[in-house]
């Protein structure tokens, strides 16, 4: 326990920004988000109905805590200027507090632009009076996504790509300020795919997120195109501020077991966030012991905040590792290949030349401490997700 002079000294060493930034996404944020499910189509009904199956399917247990509307909520601004929602959402701060009541959070999504990617309003000359209505309604997440405001980029600096991009920075800062001016924890994620090197300056301007890449689908080879692409941006992560290669697809399109597996894999070695994005009401046990599996979120949401980056690739056979609390390493043999193929992992090649314990985590099994390697066969399209200890 602090002693009541040093505990007033620290609080007054702590100023309101820095008392957010150590609060609001410490890891990466899990939760659920309307698109890749309902696309335009969602509704208030929706959101609730997966906020009811948060909680009962124990995706909540589990860690996920918010539930973000996507596109399509939009309707008009009144007299004010003040956005309103569509008759899809007739009733923004009642749907909030109901996402609140059942201890989750919920999240909203606009365009620096005059409009989203759906043709619905955006922010675009109204940044500080669109943050204080989410923050009215208790928002505590907002995606602010690019679309619209591409047109405004090119209309006012014709062929002068520095310019553009330096438009891009300025209207996400705004936003930026215009959130902070709330005085509410919201977090803030960027979704502009991944352009002009985001990893670099998006953490200056507030994101505590950034999509990395253009939009994921239920296939295999979009998941893995942009799943394994990932190398190389590891040092841009951490505490506060994450690479976002997109919502999760587990559950979705035709991805098989394997492949689920593998997604759900790679996005906790990248230290991604987790947002699920299939139907929560109608979960097969199969996909929600896929995405609430406790070893694979605690070794995304590790409390060092390291992500994971890419150890080997040899033809269709890639090993990543992702460093751990307590100097534990997470270590994924993946197999891209069409058949299964046996996997060899060194441990010296992930630091661990003096042999490790070895945790298989999808088989939740010990396999005690073995000295030089591994080989396990690694089924097409599958992964082999270990935790190493000395
Ligand atoms: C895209 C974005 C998707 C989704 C969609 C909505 O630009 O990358 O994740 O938000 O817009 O229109």
């Amino acid at each position: 326990m602090l002693r009541p002079v040093r505990a007033l000294l620290l609080a007054a060493l702590l100023t309101p920004s820095t008392l957010l930034a150590q609060t609001v996404a410490a890891t990466p944020p899990m939760g659920w988000n309307s698109w890749n499910l309902f696309a335009g189509r969602v509704t208030d009904k929706d959101v609730r109905a997966a906020a009811d199956a948060m909680v009962t399917s124990g995706m909540k247990d589990a860690g996920y805590i918010y539930v973000n509307i996507d596109d399509t909520w939009q309707g008009q601004r009144d007299a004010q200027g003040i956005l309103q929602p569509n008759s899809k959402f007739p009733d923004m701060k009642g749907l909030a507090d109901y996402v609140h009541s059942k201890g989750l959070k919920i999240g909203i999504y606009s365009s620096p632009g005059p409009t989203t990617c759906a043709k619905y309003e955006g922010s675009y000359q109204h940044e500080e009076q669109d943050a204080k209505t989410y923050a009215a309604w208790g928002i505590d997440y907002l995606k602010y996504d690019l679309c619209g405001f591409r047109k405004i980029m090119t209309q006012e600096a014709p062929n002068d790509p520095a310019k553009q991009t330096q438009m891009m920075k300025d209207a996400y800062e705004k936003m930026n300020k215009a959130l902070k001016a709330t005085g509410r924890p919201i977090v803030y994620s960027f979704c502009q795919y991944g352009w002009d090197a985001v990893w670099e300056w998006g953490p200056g301007l507030g994101a505590n997120l950034w999509r990395t890449t253009g939009d994921i689908n239920p296939t295999w080879d979009r998941m893995t195109l942009i799943g394994f692409s990932q190398a190389g941006l590891a040092k841009y992560a951490g505490p506060g501020h994450w690479n976002d290669p997109d919502m999760l697809e587990v559950g979705n399109g035709k991805l098989t077991h394997d492949e689920n597996l593998t997604h759900m894999s790679l996005w906790a070695i990248l230290a991604a966030p987790l947002l699920a994005g299939n139907d929560l009401s109608q979960m097969p046990a199969e996909t929600s012991a896929i995405l609430t599996n406790k070893e694979v979120i605690a070794i995304d949401q590790d409390p060092l905040g390291k992500q994971g980056d890419r150890v080997s690739a040899v033809g269709p056979v890639e090993i990543w590792a992702k460093p751990l609390k307590d100097g534990q390493k997470a270590v994924g043999l993946f197999n891209r290949d069409d058949t299964s193929l046996p996997v060899t992992l060194k441990f010296s090649e992930v630091g661990f030349s003096g042999g490790a314990k070895v945790r298989d985590v999808w088989g939740a099994k010990d396999l005690g401490k073995l000295k030089d390697s591994y080989t396990v066969s690694v089924p097409r399209h599958g992964v082999v997700l270990l935790v190493l200890s000395k």
